[in-house]
């Protein structure tokens, strides 16, 4: 399947704070609060640097069928999807 990565508009800032909060109840319920693994796997910046951009999005596109993770492309545009790949970079501090 072919994805696109260049996605240009930013999420606007509303929608931002949205992927936020998103990134830390949904995500984090498996992920964990501060993203260091639970039912899911650790994702801060260090266990995910070897992954590509487009392999961690199309993860969070896709969802990994067999493994608990669900596909999010249903509720979340590409923008959103980028976003939130650029964010799990920069890593969860808070
Ligand atoms: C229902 C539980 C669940 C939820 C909710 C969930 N995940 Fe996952 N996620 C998993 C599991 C399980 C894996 C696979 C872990 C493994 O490889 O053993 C995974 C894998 C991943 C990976 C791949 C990590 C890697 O090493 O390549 C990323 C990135 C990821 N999730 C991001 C997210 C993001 C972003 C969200 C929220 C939008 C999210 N996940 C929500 C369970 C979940």
């Amino acid at each position: 399947m072919f994805i696109a990565l260049s996605v240009s508009a930013e999420p606007s800032v509303e929608r931002q704070g949205y992927l936020d909060k998103l990134l830390k109840q949904d995500c984090g319920s498996c992920h964990g609060l501060t993203l260091k693994g639970g039912l899911g796997s650790a994702i801060r910046p260090q266990d995910i640097s070897e992954r590509s951009d487009e392999a961690l999005f199309s993860t969070i596109k896709l969802g990994l069928p067999g493994l608990a993770m669900p596909p999010w492309g249903e509720l979340l545009s590409d923008s959103d999807i980028q976003w939130l790949v650029d964010r799990l970079r920069k890593g969860e501090t808070e």
